[in-house]
């Protein structure tokens, strides 16, 4: 089918949430993204920071196909190594207590939320908060949209559920402050994805640990798009000396098909009980083998130091690129912020017209989530064609 026909089936059948590029892909490895009509492209986009292992990776895709092709699923009834050895696998890498799996992110976060409100409960809490940051993002069904500031309209989607309360994503007095007898949780992503690329500061994530040691609450890392190498350990937490009591996973856990996680502590491993929480699909054979197959590629301590040398090797010739007033990030979780001006979308359509595919978080702004499988070859690429494209 041609873009064109593809754009009428949209209007008459998809509902509209989504502004699309005029563009179908069709075939990825590695890097590289092919569409219809057979151009090649240099994807720095990783679709969304899902396929951190590089497009159709073989042993990935070999996961899949032998899973797949003997049992695609039986059930949360019943037993299924994939998924208790996914639940081990994530347990030990991180906070070393258990792990429900989910199938998305913002699943990941509504069993976090649920967890965390019934765990202040246990503590005579009757209307637990959760304390997050402005310009969050944590999801959209209605916990997760709740908890992220800038889209919890409630004039479109209300009555949203309470018990939310927001601060300043740079104010750790302010965090101080509204962490209390109430709180059940401070939630907060060590780097804001969906908001441009903004790294939380050590001091607020220090000020958030401190609150929460102070008070009982549960500190919630979202590692959705930090997490699984972005940022060039496994886990964002990891270059901080210090770690959450609940992390959620998403994203490219599943190695490309949809898997989440949510990670505890040992202390809160069995707060969530038998009838808490549940999901058809999630912890499926299929998926836990292909995120168990995307784990061994991205644990793997060559190609996270890779992460982090590219990373800087990317932010440096960022830096030096006329059109570009600020770079952030950390390891390939990159966000740049133009001078005044540039229109962040018109870049980005030459870009993809040049062949990079790459995102406009939001106005004036660019970010870059390539595959984490990249060369110093593909850096260098990129930063040839954003520089034609800023011109
Ligand atoms: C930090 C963060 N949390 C949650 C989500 C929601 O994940 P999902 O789209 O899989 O529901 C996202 C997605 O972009 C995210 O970046």
């Amino acid at each position: 089918m041609t873009i064109t026909q593809l754009q009428a089936l949209e209007r008459r059948y998809a509902m509209p949430t989504y502004a699309r590029a005029a563009v179908e892909f069709v075939r990825g490895e590695g890097a590289r993204i092919w569409d219809s009509d057979g151009r090649e492209y240099l994807d720095f986009f990783a679709g969304l920071s899902v396929h951190n292992a590089g497009h159709c990776h073989p042993a990935i895709v070999a996961a899949i196909r032998e899973q797949v092709g003997r049992l695609a699923g039986s059930s949360n009834l019943y037993y299924s190594e994939p998924a208790l050895r996914l639940c081990e696998r994530l347990a030990e890498s991180s906070l070393g207590g258990k792990v429900f799996l989910a199938n998305t992110g913002t699943e990941a976060n509504e069993c976090a939320i649920k967890l965390v409100r019934k765990h202040a409960h246990s503590r005579g809490i009757s209307e637990p908060e959760i304390v997050v940051l402005d310009h969050a993002f944590h999801g959209r069904t209605l916990g997760s949209l709740a908890a992220t500031p800038r889209l919890a309209r409630e004039d479109l989607f209300g009555p949203l559920p309470g018990g939310f309360v927001a601060v300043p994503r740079d104010d750790p007095a302010a965090l101080r402050e509204a962490v209390g007898e109430r709180t059940a949780a401070v939630m907060l992503e060590p780097i804001q994805g969906e908001a441009g690329v903004f790294p939380i500061s050590d001091e607020m994530i220090a000020a958030a640990r401190e609150a929460c040691d102070a008070t009982g609450a549960v500190l919630v890392f979202d590692e959705i798009q930090t997490g699984m190498g972005r940022t060039g350990s496994l886990w964002a937490y990891e270059r901080l000396g210090m770690g959450p009591d609940v992390l959620t996973a998403a994203k490219a856990l599943g190695g490309g098909l949809p898997v989440g996680a949510v990670l505890t502590t040992p202390e809160l491993g069995d707060v969530l009980t038998v009838g808490d929480h549940g999901s058809t699909f999630a912890g499926g054979p299929v998926a836990a083998a292909a995120a168990l197959a995307a784990l061994d590629v991205i644990a793997d301590d060559g190609l996270l130091a890779r992460v982090r040398d590219l990373g800087e090797r990317f932010r440096a010739g960022l830096s030096g690129l006329d059109g570009v007033a600020e770079v952030r990030g950390r390891g390939l979780m990159v966000g740049v912020t133009l001078v005044d001006g540039l229109d962040a979308r018109a870049v980005a359509s030459r870009a993809l017209e040049a062949g990079l595919v790459l995102n406009v978080p939001g106005d004036g702004m660019l970010r870059f989530l390539p595959p984490l499988v990249i060369g110093e070859h593909e850096v260098d690429e990129a930063l040839a064609l954003l520089e034609d494209a800023l011109g």
